[in-house]
């Protein structure tokens, strides 16, 4: 019962470590970048869990099961150059209408069903931002 308890108080300060270091690192982000990490709709990242990551991987290293099979592969996300060659605009641009579009591959499909829910949209273009920090 004693050693439970210990080992359950050393869990606990582990718990407390990891969120005091989490709140530290938040503070030293840009604020912007906090508030829409945390307003990613939900709809997104099921919407990223369940298709885009078939392709861009879970982590979008561009590394999912169909990407296997795809040439040009999809480019990693986590990758800080590309992340600020692009803007979100064209991102934006390649998730609604696809890569042909863009002049992209045409194996990046379009999702032009999400015109109607930008808030959705932005958080994908959120998403694909997260990897790169
Ligand atoms: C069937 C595979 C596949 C799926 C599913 C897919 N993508 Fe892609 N995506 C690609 C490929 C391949 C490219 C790279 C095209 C190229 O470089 O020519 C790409 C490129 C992109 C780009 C442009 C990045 C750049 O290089 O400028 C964005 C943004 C993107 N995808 C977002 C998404 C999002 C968000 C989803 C889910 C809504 C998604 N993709 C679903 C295959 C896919």
């Amino acid at each position: 019962m004693k050693t439970t308890s210990a080992h359950l108080g050393s869990a606990l300060l582990v718990l407390l470590i990891v969120s005091a270091c989490g709140g530290e690192e938040a503070q030293v982000s840009t604020g912007e970048n906090v508030s829409s990490k945390a307003s990613i709709p939900e709809e997104s990242r099921k919407l990223y869990k369940a298709f885009c990551s078939l392709c861009h991987g879970q982590t979008g290293t561009g590394d999912g099961a169909s990407a296997v099979a795809l040439e040009p592969k999809p480019r990693n996300y986590q990758d800080k150059e590309w992340q600020t060659s692009v803007s979100d605009a064209q991102l934006t641009k390649t998730i609604l209408y696809g890569g042909q579009a863009v002049g992209l591959s045409a194996s990046m499909p379009p999702r032009q069903d999400l015109i109607d829910k930008p808030e959705v949209v932005a958080g994908l273009v959120q998403i694909i931002r997260n990897f790169g920090e």
